[in-house]
């Protein structure tokens, strides 16, 4: 038996993803839509957890068994002085992995900083390549070109080879699929198609908007042929496939049509010191009020709350059993 704590139904805490902002300057129909998430939208900045905080935390779960992090939002480059967080995290021993998720519009400027501090790697979301398209995807917010300079920005600064993340919605951008399989292969970055998830409670998800990864998996390979590649760790999310010519890779996040809860390592922390332990939990876990008796009393604390845990949503999904309030995808950031 492997060493750490493992919950009800078997699984390790191997990767927390913290959310270190829950504004975003996007509103993203399926994350955040404008009409419901006023403009203004974040918590006063007191709520949020302090960098020394964040850090206790950090090693607290890094002692129950966490070797794995990655940083979200909201867009966790609206943070101030970032960079400087992931200095102080980067020098936690027992973390092999820090990442960052982000929509990439404020990259660029940061990018150089955030390699020098000691991030290990980036994630940028990118759902189309065609400008109209992408401005209405970001809910009238994001310009695509500020994007691809933060992708280029990142390759730059040795982040290479960089993953993109496309969320696909039948009718809406399927048409993107295929041209930013092009652009992955010419620029050396990893592309993945995420299916819609019904995350949250404000996004209006629809099952008919889902495009199963299969069918993108066909599509893809009657142009590029591809050939299954192994995971790179246990519980990996993506599955991933190489193309066949040798150029690259493509990954699909199958979560409505192949649920991949049994090897589900993740606990998530919201911006506010919030413990979700499914990213389709309804409630949170307040954290905040254990950090100030330091690292090891955390760590103790999550082995008891993690010993208990029992989602499997994904696998659920569409059963009455299956949980109907789900905490917002911008508080945990996917
Ligand atoms: P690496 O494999 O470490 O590169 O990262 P990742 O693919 O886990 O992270 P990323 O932030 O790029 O997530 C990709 C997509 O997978 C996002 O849409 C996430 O919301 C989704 N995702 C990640 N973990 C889970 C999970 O445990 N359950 C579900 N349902 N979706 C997840
Ligand atoms: N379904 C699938 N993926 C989503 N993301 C945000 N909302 C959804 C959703 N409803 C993605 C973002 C980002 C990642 C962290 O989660 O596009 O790439
Ligand atoms: Fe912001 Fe990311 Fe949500 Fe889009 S998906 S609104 S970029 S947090
Ligand atoms: Fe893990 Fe919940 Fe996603 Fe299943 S639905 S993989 S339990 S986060």
């Amino acid at each position: 038996v492997p060493a750490g704590v493992h919950d009800a139904l078997g699984r390790p805490l191997r990767d927390l993803r913290l959310s270190v902002i829950e504004a975003c300057n996007f509103r993203c129909p399926y994350c955040m839509p404008a009409e419901q998430v006023p403009e203004g939208y974040g918590f006063d900045a007191a709520s949020r957890l302090s960098f020394d905080e964040i850090e206790t935390l950090v090693r607290g779960f890094v002692q129950a068994g966490v070797s794995k992090l990655r940083l979200t939002g909201g867009e966790p480059l609206l943070r101030k002085r970032l960079p400087e967080l992931v200095a102080r995290l980067a020098a936690i021993d027992g973390l092999t992995d820090i990442a960052l998720t982000t929509n990439g519009s404020l990259l660029a400027p940061q990018a150089r900083a955030l390699r020098e501090a000691g991030l290990h790697r980036v994630t940028v979301s990118l759902d189309a390549l065609d400008p109209m398209l992408f401005r209405n995807l970001s809910g009238g917010r994001g310009e695509v070109a500020d994007v691809l300079r933060g992708i280029d920005a990142a390759t730059a600064a040795g982040f290479a080879p960089v993953k993109l993340n496309c969320v696909v919605q039948r009718g809406i951008n399927e048409g993107e699929v295929l041209p930013l399989v092009a652009f992955a292969r010419a620029h050396g970055h990893i592309i993945r198609f995420i299916e819609y998830m019904d995350v949250g409670t404000c996004n209006g998800w629809r099952r008919e908007r889902v495009v199963p990864s299969a069918e993108l998996r066909d599509r893809i390979h009657s142009q590029w042929p591809l050939r299954p590649l192994d995971a790179q760790y246990r519980g990996e999310v993506a599955s991933r496939y190489g193309f066949a010519d040798g150029v690259g890779e493509v990954g699909f996040v199958s979560s409505v049509s192949e649920p991949f809860c049994g090897d589900c390592h993740r606990a998530r922390v919201s911006a506010d010191g919030q413990l979700y332990t499914c990213l389709f939990a309804g409630t949170g876990h307040d954290l905040r009020a254990v950090l100030p008796q330091g690292a090891d009393a955390l760590a103790r604390h999550l082995e008891g709350r993690w010993s208990r845990r029992t989602d499997r949503y994904s696998e659920l999904r569409g059963q009455a059993k299956a949980p109907r309030k789900h905490v917002e995808m911008y508080l945990v950031g996917g």
